[in-house]
C-alpha cells in the first residue's frame, strides 16, 4: 500500500473554521499539505486554526467565504490557486441544518437556506475548481454529505434530502471526470461531536446514542481521517464513493 501522505500537496477546506472542517485542515496539515481555510465571518475561531497551523510551521493562510454565493465561491478558489500556486484538493464542507420540524410545518425561508448552503455551496466548489484540476490532471474533491443521506431521520427532511442530494451529485460528477485524474468523493459522517450536533436538541441526541453500537459519538479527529485518506494517492481508484465514519449505525 502506498504512504498515505500528502505532502507537498496544496489543499483549500471550505467551511473548515470549527468543527469537522477544523480537525480535516488539521489532519491535512499533519500529512504535509499547504492549506487554504475558507469560511463565513467567524473571525476568531478562523484566525485561531490558521494562527495554530502557521505556528507549526505550515503553510496556512484564511479566507472570507459564503458558499450561497457563486461568485464569492469562486473568488475564494482563484485566490487559493494564486495564494498556494495550484490546488490539488477541494473540500467542500461547509453546512447547516435546524432544530427540525415536521414537513406540513416546514419554514420555507429555512429549506432554500438549507438547500443553498448545503447543496448549491458543494455544486459551485466543484464547478469553480473543475477548469484548473482538468487542466493540470489532477484533483481530489471531498464532499460533506452525512449518514442522513444513507438513513434519512422525522422532522429533518430539508437536511436528509439535502445531503442525498450531495451524494447523488458527487457521484454524477465523479464520472464526468474519472478519466482525467481527478476523484470526487463524499464523507457521510454518523453523529460527531460538534456544536451541530446539538441543533436537533438533546433529546434527539440522547436517543439516537441509545442506538448506536459504538455508544458514543464521533470525534472530529476520527470523522478527517476519512478524508485524509479520500485525499491520498492510495485512494485512487475510489469514485463517486460515500464512506461513512459512523459508529456502526448504517452498514453497507
Ligand atoms: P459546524 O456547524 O461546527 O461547522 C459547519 C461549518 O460550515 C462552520 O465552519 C460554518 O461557519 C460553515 N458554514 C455554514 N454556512 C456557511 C456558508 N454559507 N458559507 C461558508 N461557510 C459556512 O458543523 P460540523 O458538524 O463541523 O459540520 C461540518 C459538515 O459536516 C456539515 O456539512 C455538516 O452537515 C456535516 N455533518 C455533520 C455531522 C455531525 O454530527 N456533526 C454529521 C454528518 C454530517
Amino acid at each position: 500500500m502506498e504512504h498515505m501522505t500528502l505532502r507537498g500537496r496544496k489543499a483549500l477546506v471550505i467551511g473548515g473554521a470549527v468543527g469537522i472542517g477544523r480537525a480535516v485542515c488539521k489532519a491535512f496539515a499533519s500529512e504535509g499539505a499547504s492549506v487554504g481555510v475558507a469560511d463565513r465571518g467567524w473571525p476568531d475561531e478562523k484566525s485561531s486554526i490558521v494562527t495554530e497551523l502557521v505556528a507549526s510551521g505550515v503553510d496556512a493562510y484564511s479566507d472570507e467565504v459564503d458558499v450561497r454565493d457563486e461568485g464569492s465561491v469562486s473568488r475564494v478558489i482563484q485566490h487559493a490557486i494564486s495564494r498556494l500556486g495550484w490546488l490539488d484538493i477541494l473540500v467542500n464542507n461547509a453546512g447547516i441544518t435546524s432544530a427540525g420540524a415536521p414537513m406540513q410545518q416546514q419554514d420555507s425561508t429555512l429549506w432554500a437556506e438549507i438547500f443553498a448552503t448545503n447543496v448549491n455551496g458543494v455544486a459551485f466548489g466543484m464547478k469553480h475548481v473543475l477548469p484548473h484540476m482538468l487542466e493540470r490532471g489532477f484533483g481530489r474533491i471531498i464532499n460533506t454529505s452525512s449518514q442522513l443521506a444513507h438513513k434519512p431521520v422525522p422532522n429533518h427532511g430539508a437536511y436528509c434530502a439535502s445531503k442525498a442530494a450531495v451524494t447523488a451529485l458527487t457521484a454524477s460528477v465523479a464520472q464526468e471526470v474519472a478519466r482525467d485524474g481527478i476523484t470526487v468523493n463524499c464523507v457521510c459522517p454518523g453523529m460527531t461531536d460538534t456544536a451541530m450536533l446539538y441543533k436537533g436538541g438533546e433529546s434527539f441526541v440522547e436517543e439516537n446514542l441509545k442506538a448506536l453500537p459504538i455508544g458514543r459519538p464521533g470525534k472530529v479527529s476520527e470523522i478527517a481521517a476519512t478524508y485524509v485518506f479520500l485525499a491520498s494517492d492510495a485512494a485512487a481508484f475510489f469514485i463517486g464513493q460515500s464512506l461513512s465514519p459512523n459508529g456502526g449505525d448504517v452498514m453497507w
